[in-house]
Formats: structure tokens, sequence, C-alpha cells
């Protein structure tokens, strides 16, 4: 008996010793991947790269050979939307931000070819972070208006990589969105995934303050001082929700592409509602499971993936929150299809994570259970309403009732307000969706419905309709109970 034990435990042991051994062989592989990349054969005939504008990728590259790729790439300065009413002018790899994403695969040979488009006003450069080589080819590259260059390099390390503008003022250019990411793929390329999207994160820098209209210049003060007024997924507020949201469907898995082009911010990416499967940590070879914020450096990227179980809008953002809901880092994935209760059941409120703009979900305010039976003076309102409006409102609204432009309309000196008494109990009851007109200016925000007692909901108007160079109407729980 015991001879049997002890070759059962050797057969165990032996299994694990070869265990760890086909391990640090795979880790020996990834660390010696870029010598015997340099020499991997490559077919000489020239194919033309397949470049594609976000949130789109080229064709995986599968299990083909090594290859010579051709990357043609158009700088473009042109004038866009940093935001619905705000305009930019954006300095763009193939016209888009972020610019074309390249695929290729390790051994490739890359032909590169920059071109400066005419009408352009200064001369540019490409420093990708997937080369070996000075600069990373940001030498190679440098090319006045109206002129091209092409380079040549070969990718020795697989995984996704930044690539960026590298022309002083550097960290202007990128700010003006002069990034992308080219991904090399692993030897027999990754493993196949029913969807794949291309992300990327950046920091914006206006004279204006967030959401003032028109013509925003690049403010380089604000820049020097890293106070970013826009932090963006793919370079506008709103690239990745609504009609540009992303879909899946329920039982697909989905990869993510995520870069971050700074030039200044680090993006706590995360995705809300979802779990990350599989981290690509960096974009290196490196796999963590089971994640849910992954740190993106500027000049860095990821690569995350998921399947995606239950139908819900899967909200990207980057968890450093006020950038989220007040400079822009919101994307949309919305999925579709049958519910599982099993991995999840309740209810689906709207007004949660609304990806419309920076907006406020549900606070209940703490009722005090031995609320006190008289009537409040119109003082202990505005006193109540005070303390509600600093829980509930101001975060929208701002603490001196201005509200925010574009996006959320003032409650101070509001002709909206002030005209519609009768309607205040409901909206602070039921919330306010659709577009309104406040003061000469066009709103189209959400106001979630505020969990209040009928006192704080009276209070709240109260102080309100009170303050501000408002119109005075004091509100009484009679009356919202009647509305409720
Ligand atoms: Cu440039």
């Amino acid at each position: 008996m015991k001879a049997k034990a002890r070759t059962i435990r050797s057969i165990l042991w032996a299994i694990i010793a070869l265990t760890v051994m086909s391990s640090c062989n795979q880790q020996k592989d990834e660390e010696n991947i870029s010598s015997k990349a340099v020499h991997m054969k490559v077919d000489s005939r020239p194919v033309k790269a397949e470049l594609t504008a976000p949130p789109f990728v080229p064709k995986p590259v599968g299990n083909r050979a090594p290859q010579k790729l051709i990357v043609d790439m158009e700088i473009i300065e042109e004038e866009g939307d940093l935001a619905d009413g705000v305009r930019y002018v954006f300095w763009t790899f193939g016209g888009t931000v972020p610019g074309s994403f390249i695929r290729g695969r390790v051994g490739d040979v890359v032909e590169f070819t920059l071109k400066n488009h005419p009408d352009n006003k200064l001369p540019h450069n490409i420093d990708l972070h997937a080369v070996t080589g000075q600069g990373g080819g940001a030498e190679a590259s440098f090319v006045a208006p109206g002129q091209q260059k092409t380079f040549k390099f070969k990718l020795i390390n697989p995984g996704l990589y930044v690539y960026h503008c590298a022309t002083a003022p550097v960290g202007m250019h990128i700010a003006n969105g002069m990034y992308g990411l080219i991904l090399v793929e692993p030897v027999g390329g990754l493993p196949p995934v029913d969807r794949e999207y291309y992300v990327m994160q950046g920091d914006f820098y206006t004279k204006g303050k967030h959401g003032d209209p028109g013509l925003q210049p690049f403010d380089m003060q604000k820049a020097y001082d890293e106070h970013a007024d826009y932090v963006l997924f793919n370079g506008k507020v709103g690239a990745l929700t609504g009609d540009g949201r992303l879909t899946a469907k329920v039982g697909e898995t989905v990869r993510l592409f995520v870069g971050n082009g700074g030039p200044n911010l680090v993006s706590s990416f995360h995705v809300i509602g979802e779990i990350f499967d599989k981290v690509y940590i960096e974009g290196g070879s490196a796999t963590n499971y089971n994640v849910q914020t992954t740190l993106i450096p500027a000049g860095g990227a990821a690569i995350v993936e998921f399947k995606v179980e239950v139908p819900s809008n899967l909200i990207l953002v980057d968890h450093a929150l006020f950038r989220t809901f007040n400079k822009g880092a919101l994307g949309v994935l919305e999925v579709t299809g049958e519910e599982n209760p099993v991995v999840f059941e309740g209810e689906v409120l709207e007004g949660i994570y609304q990806p419309e703009g920076p907006t406020i979900q549900k606070v209940p305010v703490e009722t005090v259970a031995e609320a006190p039976a008289k009537v409040l003076t119109k003082e202990e309102k505005m006193e109540l309403g005070k303390k509600v409006y600093n829980t509930s409102c101001f975060a929208c609204h701002l603490p001196n009732g201005e509200g925010l432009a574009n996006a959320f309309p003032p409650l101070a000196k509001s002709d909206y307000l002030n005209k519609n008494v009768d309607k205040a109990i409901d909206i602070v009851l039921r919330g306010l969706s659709g577009e309104i007109t406040v003061n000469g200016q066009k709103y189209n925000s959400q106001m979630p419905a505020q969990v209040l007692s009928d006192q704080e909901v009276a209070s709240v108007l109260t102080f309100i309709y009170n303050s501000w160079g408002n119109n005075g109407t004091e509100f009484t729980e009679e009356q919202v109970r009647a509305k409720r």
C-alpha cells in the first residue's frame, strides 16, 4: 500500500514540475520573442494594410505568415466637434481622433509612408511605440505640409502600442488629437472573439470652460497645469453614446483595445456593470483575470475581454468619475438579448448613469424618523430646503443655482421656474427630460426623479423659489401630497 501511495505522489510531483516548466518555457518564449522575430522570414510581396477609423479595428491577422505591410497615413488638420456646439481644430492621423488603427503581427515588416496634407499649417511626424529604432520613427518621418516621408521597420514585439506625433511642442500636438494605436498580434494571432472595438482616451484644454460654445482654441497654460476641460473617449463628448454607442448581443465575447493618448492624465478604465474576464496588462503579454478597473498610463494601452451575459447598457468610464460625468469620458456598450435571471434580476431604472453628459443619480435623502408633525414655518422650510438642495440638487445646478452651460439649466432667475410654478412639484417627484428653454437657452438633459419626503419637496422648492431672484413662491406639504 505504502509503495502505491509513493508512486502516486511521485506522479503528482512530476505533473506539477512539468506544468511549472512549461509555464516557465512560455515565459521564456515571450521574453525571447523579439530576438526570434528579427530573424523571422517575411513574404516579400507587399500587402496594403487595412486602416480603420475608431471605434472599428481591421480584420484579425489569424495564422498568416509575416508579411511586408504597406501603411499609408495622412495627417489632416481640421475643425470638428469637441462636444455639441463646441468646435475645436484637431490635428489628426487619418482624419480621426484617435488616428487610424493599424494591425499587424510579430515579424511583419512595415513600410510606412506619412503624408502631411498640403492645406496643413505645421510640420508633424510619428513616434510609434511598436518601433525599435531612433525616436520610434519620429526623426525619419518628420514632414512639412505638402510633403511625404517613408521609413521601414520590423515589428519584433507583440502587444498593443500607442503612436503619437512628436513634433515640438510635443504635448500640444498630442493634446490636439495626434495619437492612435497599432496592434502587433502574437504568432498565431489573438484568440478569436465575437466583437472587437477601438477606444482611446485623451485630455483636452480649451480657452473657455467645459461646455463654452463656439470655436475653442487650445490653452497652453491649462495643459501645462494639467487642468483638463475635457477628458474624452474617441475625441468627442458622446462619441460612444447615442448613435455612436458600441453594441453586442448576450452570449458574445467582446474585446476592447483601449489606449490612452494623454497627454497628461492616466486612465482608471472601468466598465460599469461588467467585470473584465481577462486583461492584457499594459497591452503586453502578461494577463490578469477577473479585473474591475485597469490602469492605463498616458502613452499606454490595455486589451480587455469579457463575455456579456445579460442585456444592459454597460457604461465605459474613467473611474476618476468627475472626468466621466463632468468632462465627457463616458461611453456605452449596449447589450441586447434574453434576460438571464440566474445572473441578474432586478429593476432597471432610467436616469442612472445617463450617457447624455454629466448628470447625477438618485440620491435618497434620509428622512428623519421622528419628523415633526407640526407645519414648518417659512424660515424652517428655507433651512431644511437648503440642506436638501446641497445634498440632491447642487451637483448639477451648482451651489448658487446658476446651472451648467449646455448641460443643466439654471435655477437662479429662471423664467422657466417662475412661469411653471404648477409643474415644479411634479418635476421634483417625477424628474424631467426633453428639450426646454430657460432664459433663452435650450437644454436637453435628463433630471432624475428625486427620492424625498413631502416635507423635503415643499422645503427645497420653497428654498429655490425664495433664492437667487426667483418669484418667492412658498410650497406646502399638502400640495406635495396632492401631487404624489
Ligand atoms: Cu504633430
